[in-house]
C-alpha cells in the first residue's frame, strides 16, 4: 500500500473516499470534521441531529457528496468516547475502515490522523498506528482466487494522510512509514504461513527467506541436512527423516552495531507440514498444520523490517525449517537421539516436534554469539486450552527480558501472558534411558514444553513465546484478519528496536 503525509484541507482533498471523525457526545464537530461539514452545508450536524450520526465506537456513516467536494464519498468514523480512545483503536479503527472500503472503483482513501486532536494522544503515534491499521486491515490472501469476483479483487492501493499543520508533515510521515513497515513485514508473514504445504516446503520457505535478505545490510545462511548432520544436529535432523524434502536452517543476520555476536536471537520455529509424524494426527483440522511454521515466518518478516529500519543493533533470526512427516524413513517412538549441545533426547512422541528442531536452532543461535533468545512457536495445543485467542503464552528464565517482550508486546497492541516455569515442572521430562524425554505428559503441557528448551539456552536470558492459540484467526476483527493473524511480528520488531538503546 501506497501511504503519503501531505499538508491540505481534508475537505478538497481529491480521493474517491475522505475519512473524518467524531467522538460520541459531540453535537458540533470542529477541526478537519468541521470542515468538511461546512463544505457539505452542514450535512453531518444534520445527521447529528437527526441522530443518525452519534459518534459510538464502531460506527461508520456514508455520505454521498454528490460533486459539493471533490471527493465523491464521505466517510464519518465514530470514535467513541473520548477517555475510552487510545492508539490501540487507532490501529483498529484505521483496519476497519480500509475493510470497509473495500469495493469496486474505491482505490484510494484520504483521511485525518484520528487521536491527537481532542483524543489528546501522541499525533506520531496516531500517524503510525493509522498507517499500520490500514496497511493490515487491507491484507488478503487472493494468490489462488483465480476466478474472484469483483468484489473480492477490490483493494485499497493507497491512503493519504492530510494534516493541516505543514510543522507537523515531516513527523508524521516518518511515523507513517514506520508503521507502513511493520505492517508490510506482518503481511509477509501472513503471506508465508497462508500459503498451502504444497507451495511452501523448507526449500520454498528457504527461498523466501533469501528474498527478505536481499537487503544490503542482511546477510543470509543456509544449512544443509549435512552441515546440520556436521555440527551435530540430531534432535532437529530426526524431525525431517520422515520426509522425502530436505531441511533447511535459515539465519539471517543484521549487524546494525556492528559488534561481536549479537544482542538478540529471534529462533522460530519452520514446521512447513505438521502431520504429527509415526505418531500422526487425527484427519479433523490436520490442514491447519500448512501453518506451523508460521514462528520461522514471524522472524523471517520481522528481519524485514530490521533492515528497513536499520537500528543500531546486532539482531539475528534463525529459522529451523523441516516437515514432520510419517515416511519409511521416520523416528519411531522410542528412539533417541543427541542434540548439538549434546543433550539426549528420548523421542516418545513424533508430534512433540517443534520443542525437537526449536532444540538445535537454540543451540545454534547460541554457537552464533546470540547474548539473549527469544524463540517463537506454534508448540502446543495446550496454550489455547489456557489461554484462548486472547494472548499468546510466555515463558521465561529472566524477568527482565520477559518485561520488555512484554512492553514490545503491548506496544503492538498485543499481549504476552507469562506461565510459571517452577523447576518441578521439569520432573515431568525425567526419561529412563537418556537426558531428558520430548512430552512430559498432559498437566502444564505448555510449560513442560518450555521446560525441554531450556536444557538448550546455555543459562543465557531468554524468552519462549507459544504463539498456537493466536497465529490463525477465524474472522476478521481489527488489525487481525482471517486466516494468518499476523501476531507476534511488530512485538518482535519492536523488541530488536528496543537493543539499540543499549
Ligand atoms: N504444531 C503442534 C501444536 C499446535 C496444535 C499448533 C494446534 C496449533 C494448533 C505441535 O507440534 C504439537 O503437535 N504439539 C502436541 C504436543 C504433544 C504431543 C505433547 C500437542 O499440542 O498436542
Ligand atoms: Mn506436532
Ligand atoms: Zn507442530
Amino acid at each position: 500500500m501506497q501511504i503519503a503525509v501531505v499538508q491540505g484541507d481534508i475537505s478538497t482533498t481529491e480521493a474517491d473516499v475522505v475519512v473524518v471523525n467524531l467522538f460520541e457526545g459531540v453535537t458540533s464537530p470542529g477541526g478537519a470534521t468541521g470542515a468538511v461539514d461546512r463544505a457539505l452545508d452542514g450535512a453531518i450536524s444534520k445527521l447529528i441531529g437527526l441522530g443518525d450520526i452519534r459518534g459510538k465506537a464502531g460506527e461508520r456513516t456514508t455520505i454521498h457528496t454528490f460533486g459539493k467536494i471533490a471527493a465523491p464519498r464521505v466517510v464519518v468514523a465514530g470514535l467513541g468516547k473520548a477517555e475510552d480512545f487510545d492508539v490501540d483503536a487507532v490501529r483498529n479503527l484505521s483496519a476497519e475502515v480500509a475493510r470497509a472500503c473495500r469495493k469496486p472503483g474505491v482505490t484510494h482513501v484520504a483521511t485525518i490522523v484520528h487521536g491527537a486532536g481532542i483524543g489528546g494522544l501522541d499525533p506520531e503515534a496516531c500517524a503510525q498506528a493509522l498507517a499500520e491499521g490500514a496497511a493490515l486491515g487491507a491484507y488478503q490472501f487472493l494468490r489462488y482466487k483465480v476466478e474472484s469476483d469483483d468484489d473480492d479483487k477490490a483493494a485499497l492501493e493507497r491512503l493519504t494522510v492530510v494534516e493541516h499543520d505543514a510543522g507537523k508533515v515531516a513527523g508524521l510521515a516518518a511515523a507513517a512509514e514506520r508503521g507502513r513497515i511493520l505492517a508490510e513485514a506482518t503481511n509477509l508473514a501472513r503471506d508465508l504461513a497462508n500459503e498451502p504445504a504444497n507451495n511452501l516446503n523448507p526449500t520454498d520457505l528457504a527461498a523466501r527467506a533469501a528474498t527478505v535478505a536481499e537487503a544490503p545490510n542482511l546477510e543470509l545462511e543456509v544449512l544443509e541436512e549435512a552441515e546440520m548432520e556436521a555440527k551435530g544436529m540430531g534432535s532437529l535432523l530426526s524431525v525431517a527423516r520422515g520426509s522425502v524434502q530436505p531441511a533447511k536452517l535459515v539465519c539471517i543476520s543484521y549487524k546494525g552495531r556492528g559488534g561481536e555476536g549479537y544482542d538478540l536471537a529471534l529462533v522460530g520455529k519452520g514446521i512447513t507440514f505438521d502431520t504429527g509424524g509415526i505418531s500422526i494426527k487425527p484427519a479433523q483440522g490436520m490442514e491447519a498444520m500448512k501453518a506451523d511454521m508460521t514462528g520461522a515466518a514471524s522472524v523471517i518478516a520481522a528481519m524485514q523490517a530490521v533492515a528497513a529500519l536499520a537500528p543500531k543493533a546486532d539482531i539475528l533470526a534463525i529459522a529451523p525449517c523441516t516437515e514432520n512427516m510419517p515416511g519409511g524413513n521416520a523416528t519411531r517412538p522410542g528412539d533417541v537421539v543427541s542434540a548439538m549441545n549434546g543433550t539426549t533426547i528420548e523421542i516418545l512422541n513424533t508430534d512433540a516436534e517443534g520443542r525437537l528442531v526449536l532444540a538445535d536452532g537454540l543451540c545454534y543461535a547460541r554457537e552464533l554469539g546470540a547474548r539473549h533468545l527469544v524463540d517463537v512457536a506454534t508448540l502446543t495445543g495446550a496454550i489455547s486450552v489456557a489461554l484462548g485467542d486472547q494472548c499468546y503464552g510466555l515463558m521465561t528464565n529472566d524477568d527482565t527480558l520477559a518485561k520488555r517482550v512484554e512492553s514490545a508486546a503491548e506496544a503492538a497492541g498485543e499481549r504476552a501472558w507469562r506461565l510459571p516455569m517452577f523447576k518441578e515442572y521439569g520432573e515431568q521430562l525425567k526419561s529412563n534411558v537418556s537426558v531428558i524425554k520430548n512430552v512430559g505428559g498432559r498437566p502444564a503441557g505448555s510449560i513442560t514444553a518450555a521446560k525441554f528448551l531450556e536444557h538448550f539456552v546455555d543459562g543465557k536470558p531468554w524468552v519462549h513465546l507459544d504463539i498456537a492459540g493466536v497465529d490463525m484467526a477465524s474472522k476478521d476483527k481489527g488489525w487481525v484478519t482471517k486466516g494468518a493473524s499476523g501476531q507476534v511480528v511488530r512485538a518482535l520488531v519492536n523488541l530488536a528496536l528496543g537493543f539499540a538503546d543499549e
